[in-house]
């Protein structure tokens, strides 16, 4: 784990108790969302930053699904949650910008949900580099992340809750996350939607 993380895994490790009743807004949106999102996926998927384990429910019976995370709070919860889906699930406490604990050209899917806009900028490129090691060659990526609105009345409510989602989540609506990509020598977009607004942005593409 790189050392600049240990605050954001003490943070995750903090936000755990509380995560699911916390985030219960929000999410009566987003599990509308992630069956749509993760339903097609077949295969060996990895998800980057599983969190509490929300996705688990929503994948194929026949999913052979390996679930990263930075905290170890989440992924005690995410455990319970492992036990509950269809697919097979085996969960790692692993950097997703190191993947330490991964081998390389052996997933067809990587799938994260929030995971970009929480992780700092200087570790994206390297986590998409990580993501590129582990797929296979022709393997698929779908990210769901948040970005600032240019709508005046969206973006005002982002400002008022910019300082909570930071300070609770790590969170920011400005991570370059499609830039990175775009940088990237060998993972290629090839598609972008909003599941709401200008905000929800899903990002798919594959590795060439
Ligand atoms: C906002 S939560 C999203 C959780 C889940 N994907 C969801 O949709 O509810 C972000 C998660 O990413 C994890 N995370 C942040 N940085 C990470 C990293 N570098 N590697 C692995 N997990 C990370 C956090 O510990 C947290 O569980």
């Amino acid at each position: 784990m790189r050392e600049e993380n240990l605050s954001l895994r003490a943070k995750y490790n903090i936000t755990a108790m509380f995560y699911d009743i916390l985030d219960y807004p929000w999410e009566r949106i987003y599990r509308e969302w992630r069956p749509k999102i993760l339903g097609d996926l077949r295969g060996k998927v990895l998800e980057a930053g599983v969190g509490t384990g929300r996705n688990f429910q929503h994948y194929h019976k026949s999913v052979e699904l390996t679930g990263v995370d930075l905290s170890d709070v989440m992924l005690r919860k995410a455990t319970k949650k492992a036990k509950k889906a269809d697919c097979k699930v085996e969960l790692l406490h692993d950097d997703a910008s190191v993947m330490r604990l991964v081998d390389s050209n052996q997933y067809d899917w990587i799938i994260s949900t929030f995971l970009c806009c929480v992780m700092p900028d200087e570790f994206q490129p390297m986590a998409l580099e990580q993501f590129s090691r582990v797929l296979k060659p022709g393997g698929k990526f779908r990210l769901l992340e948040m970005i600032y609105s240019n709508n005046k009345e969206i973006r005002r409510r982002q400002d008022f809750f910019t300082s909570f989602v930071e300070k609770v989540y790590g969170a920011r609506f400005d991570r370059k996350t499609v830039q990175y990509i775009e940088e990237s020598s060998e993972l290629n977009i090839t598609s972008k939607r909003f599941l709401k607004d200008d905000v929800y942005l899903l990002i798919e593409g594959v590795k060439e």
